[in-house]
């Protein structure tokens, strides 16, 4: 089967076939991904990075991918260095490294900026989140993750936890954990419940998640608790971040004896207790390995497919 999407925006514009075929190659890669094996894939092709946000694991796990591939990765990791400080606009510089790399990957804080370039460029773009919008790879990293760990992801039952209004991770993942047909519950602070449009859609998709906002309830049914930090950039008002922050806190003690792993997209703040990080329950540094496999399945399929 060949992959039919050259762009990859949304994680709605996967079909689970889609979805599939990228799981099973990173799974090809992963000794490649572990420096068991080489790999010269990729040799000659040059992929450009644009990120107008920080960014730790996204941004490096995709430079690894790609140079674990035996290609190159050219751009900027802050708009400091790069002339977006002289007032450049966002099509002016993707048009630009669009002309020096085969492939690009942009994380902006605006929803809809990867959708944008994409129209202006001919080389596949990657959204690597768009403000409060998508995340697409991070989802793709987390199904693998499930896959790998709990060795299915169909049939699971599994908790988003945090923010779930402004969590780009939260919004992508619910859309692809219903294609599955996984039992979501979505745990958050009333006023940073999952918004509307997206339990419109899911609805719409046959899918009807519990909504709560008291953690204890889905300890004991949950495979998975997805636990994420509070957006606090996305807060229009530092006040109301203030009221809400530390809503969460998963100790050992909470989910002592239960049977279930803790993922996080990361980076954490203090929603998860550091002495979960060394327990079996702890799986988001492995998590974090797990997008270096996937990206260089995303990356290999685009640039041999659509470069
Ligand atoms: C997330 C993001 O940037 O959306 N991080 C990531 O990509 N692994 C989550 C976050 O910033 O909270």
């Amino acid at each position: 089967m060949t992959f039919p999407l050259k762009n990859i925006i949304s994680i709605k514009d996967f079909s689970k076939q889609d979805i599939n075929l990228i799981l099973k190659l990173a799974e090809n890669l992963e000794p490649v991904a572990r420096s068991k094996q080489q790999s010269d894939s990729l040799t000659g092709k040059i992929l450009g990075m644009m990120f107008y946000e920080p960014s730790t694991r996204t941004r490096l796990s995709f430079e690894t991918a790609m140079k674990r591939l035996n290609g190159g990765v050219i751009g900027f990791a802050e708009t400091g260095a790069s002339s977006v400080t002289k007032g450049e606009n966002l099509a002016d510089t993707a048009r630009t490294i669009a002309e020096y790399a085969d492939a690009l990957v942009i994380r902006h804080d605006l929803e809809g900026a990867a959708r944008y370039i994409s129209d202006m460029v001919s080389v596949p773009v990657i959204n690597a989140g768009d403000g409060a919008g998508q995340h697409p790879t991070q989802t793709l990293l987390d199904l693998y993750t499930m896959k790998r760990i709990l060795g299915k992801i169909k049939g699971l039952q599994v908790a988003l936890i945090g923010d779930l209004k402004y969590g780009r991770t939260v919004h992508s993942l619910s859309y692809a954990l219903a294609m599955y047909g996984v039992k979501m519950s979505f745990v958050s602070p009333k006023e940073l419940k999952m918004p509307r449009g997206v339990l419109h859609d899911l609805k719409r998709d046959g899918v009807v998640a519990q909504e709560t906002a008291d953690i204890n309830e889905v300890l004991d049914d949950a495979d998975v608790l997805y636990v994420t930090r509070i957006q606090k950039e996305r807060f229009p008002d530092p006040e109301e971040y203030s009221k809400i922050k530390g809503a969460y806190r998963i100790d050992s003690d909470l989910i002592k004896g239960k049977e279930l792993i803790v993922m996080h997209p990361l980076p954490k703040m203090d929603e998860i207790a550091q002495e979960v990080d060394n327990t079996p329950y702890g799986k988001y540094f492995e998590q974090a390995f797990y997008g270096v496999p996937v990206r260089m399945a995303i990356l290999k399929t685009l640039i041999k497919s659509f470069s």
